[in-house]
């Protein structure tokens, strides 16, 4: 492959990872993932993870890789994307979301209050949940399509993705702070 299409595969690849945060932000609210409890004196994970924005966020994840398959068998697409299995489907927004809820739990283990930032963690945080929870739960898939390469172009893109996506949803009004 190419360095364009080893590009465009990594970023195919963690669309199901990248969409699921950036859902819940529009969707979540409500009752909070550790319904309000401490653990030695700080939230355990803060009002900032809710049921809501996590499951929407799995939703959103799952949904657009079902269309991103359907991209591929129509045809839509280049030769060289690949498909969905859809318990990797799954598993990569599953990721995304419980590798940023490990991102608020260390925040707030550290002192970090809500919304504080965490550099590096924050941009990686569900990329590394993507990978380990894919990992597990769909490994043939997982290594057959997440080469060496294509890992590299992951992690070099997503800290360049996110901070821009970020800004754009604070610019937006949608995020109450641009990291
Ligand atoms: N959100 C949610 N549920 C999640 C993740 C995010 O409801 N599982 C929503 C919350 O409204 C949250 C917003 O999306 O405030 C922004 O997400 P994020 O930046 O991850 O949370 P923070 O509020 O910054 O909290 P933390 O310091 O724990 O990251
Ligand atoms: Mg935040």
């Amino acid at each position: 492959m190419s360095v364009v299409q080893t590009i465009v595969v990594a970023l195919w690849l963690m669309l199901p990872a990248y969409v699921p945060n950036n859902a819940a932000v529009v969707l979540g609210g409500g009752t909070p993932v550790d319904f309000g409890r401490e653990w030695r004196g700080d939230r355990i994970l803060g009002d900032g993870k809710t049921w809501r924005g996590g499951a929407g966020g799995i939703g959103a994840g799952f949904g657009l890789a079902v269309l991103l398959n359907a991209a591929v068998t129509q045809g839509y697409v280049p030769e060289f994307i690949p498909t969905f299995e859809l318990r990797a489907a799954f598993a990569l927004a599953l990721g995304a979301i419980l590798g940023d809820m490990g991102a608020s739990f260390l925040k707030r283990r550290t002192g970090r209050k809500r919304g504080a930032p965490f550099p590096g963690v924050d941009q990686l945080d569900f990329v590394v949940g993507a990978f380990v929870v894919t990992a597990l739960l769909a490994p043939e898939w997982f290594f057959a399509e997440f080469t060496v390469e294509v890992i590299v172009a992951v992690l070099i893109l997503t800290p360049l993705l996110h901070v821009t996506t970020n800004l754009i949803a604070y610019r937006l009004g949608l995020k109450d702070e641009p990291w």
